[in-house]
């Protein structure tokens, strides 16, 4: 056999080198480098035998013509969960690997027991666990009235024996609860370091692409939300699932961070109840803090993560500071974007809050990545400082631009309709973005095209 090749990798950035250096060459990361065995190109090799895929066999690689490649649109199976299928982007597809990543404890492994068992009529699974007992599966499966049918579980974290298991059982769907705690023999490195993981990840990754078994790992996130040292599994699935919320909510979003099968940024909304997760079809009510009274600091806002446009509120708390150097802090939202927002209301809008503190917040523990926030942002800011509460049923986008400007922000008219389906009366947005006549299905809009008319309009 040849000899064992090794390499460096970052467990920052995933970068590879041939020789150990103190910095990332890459991502200039200090001491995150750590080596790795590569395997030897005799055991990469897999028996041909396993080759069979959810639609038959799958042929040994060979130079095809692309127009002649068998493709299935519809080898999507549901997950029997309408909110998972939708961030999945409308099922799971044969021979996908999708990493769920999330705070312990957020319910990835309730999560994926509910859907493996949910889909063991048409896709035969093996929940592996390195973390709980076969018992507690199978308590959590009980209490939670699981169909198990079909399921098989086997608590293992040895790769080698895994996917032996794996071959001998044939299942079209594996769970690998969790990635962090698999290893393999063809390491010395600790369970849990970025190799073994890596590794692990890679031979399962493997597996599926020749079995067309799709196949879940589930990810630990670190403190700083990365995926536990590596991020090198980012780029080796085809998926990227976050688990976020509250930990004092029982809502859960569950985020696209990734998608080769589907739209980015799609949101299934989950509520963690007795019986699991439950999905929430229509999430725009939750995020909403609820009361009809509307409070000083607040703004409703139209959001629109993935396909879906989604209701919520954003908070701001503006007080005096004494402190020389005003904390500025945004939950939710992008920090340094709060900053420009704050220089652009002063410089533009007339408005100081120099030496004020400025918290703002996202209702629900979702997080709002798009420019759409930056005027209720504002607009939340203003009437934390005046102390006045927005006028009642009002909700707000739109992007506020360096110059004062508020820019127009895409799927426009879809928000609206959102807006004017859950009750509101008032918008105030963009004017390339408002309809003619000022008004839309009963609700009054207001077009604004400097931020000063969207000040004076609140
Ligand atoms: P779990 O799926 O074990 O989290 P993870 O795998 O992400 O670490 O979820 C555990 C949490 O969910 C735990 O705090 C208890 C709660 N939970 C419920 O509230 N109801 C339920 O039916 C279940 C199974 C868990
Ligand atoms: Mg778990």
């Amino acid at each position: 056999m040849a000899k064992a090749r090794t390499a460096y990798v970052c467990s920052e950035c995933g970068a590879d080198f041939n020789k150990w250096q103190g910095q990332c060459g890459a991502c200039g990361a200090w001491d995150t480098l750590s080596e790795i065995v590569l395997e030897s190109a005799a055991a990469a090799k897999s028996p041909a035998s396993r080759r069979s895929g959810w639609a038959g066999k799958v042929d040994a690689p060979k130079v095809t013509a692309l127009k002649d490649v068998r493709h299935h649109e519809d080898a999507r199976v549901t997950t029997g969960i309408g909110e998972f299928d939708r961030v999945l982007g409308g099922g799971l597809v044969e021979g996908a690997v999708v990493l769920v990543g999330g705070d312990p404890g957020i319910g990835k492994s309730t999560l994926l027991l509910q859907a493996v068992a949910q889909m063991a009529a048409t896709l035969p699974g093996l929940y592996v666990t390195g973390e709980e007992s076969l018992a507690q599966v199978a308590g959590r499966a009980a209490r939670l009235g699981l169909p198990v049918d079909g399921v098989n579980a086997l608590a293992e974290t040895g790769v080698e024996r895994i996917l032996e298991h794996a071959a001998a059982l044939q299942p079209k769907l594996i769970i690998a609860d969790s990635i962090q705690t698999l290893w393999t023999e063809s390491l010395t490195a600790a369970p849990g370091s970025v190799s073994q993981v890596r590794e692990s990840a890679a031979r399962l990754v493997r597996y599926a692409k020749e079995t067309g078994a799709a196949v879940f790992l589930v990810g630990h996130v670190t403190k700083e939300g990365g995926i536990a040292g590596p991020r090198v599994l980012e780029h080796m699935v085809d998926a990227v699932l976050y688990f976020e919320g509250d930990s004092g909510s029982r809502f859960r979003v569950l985020r696209a961070f990734k998608n080769r099968f589907g739209a980015v940024n799609e949101l299934g909304v989950f509520a963690m109840g007795e019986k699991g997760l439950k999905e929430v079809p229509n999430p725009s009510a939750i995020f909403l803090s609820g009361g009809s009274a509307r409070q000083p600091g607040s703004c409703v806002m139209v959001t629109r993560e993935g396909t879906r446009p989604l209701l919520v509120e954003v908070q701001a708390l503006v007080d005096s500071s004494p402190l020389s150097n005003p904390r500025r802090v945004a939950v939710g939202l992008e920090g340094n974007r709060l900053a420009m927002l704050l220089a652009v209301l002063h410089r533009h809008g007339g408005v100081a809050v120099g030496d004020q503190d400025v918290f703002v917040n996202v209702v629900g523990g979702i997080r709002v990545q798009e420019t759409a926030a930056d005027l209720p942002v504002l607009l939340a800011v203003l009437s934390s400082l005046r102390d006045q509460p927005l006028a009642d049923k009002t909700v707000a986008f739109g992007e506020v631009g360096l110059s004062g400007e508020i820019r127009p922000i895409p799927n426009g008219e879809e928000r609206l309709k959102e807006a004017a389906t859950h009750g509101f009366k008032r918008a105030i947005v963009p004017k390339a973005n408002a309809p003619k006549g000022g008004s839309y299905k009963g609700m009054e809009v207001i077009a604004v095209e400097r931020l000063v008319d969207a000040l004076d309009a609140a």
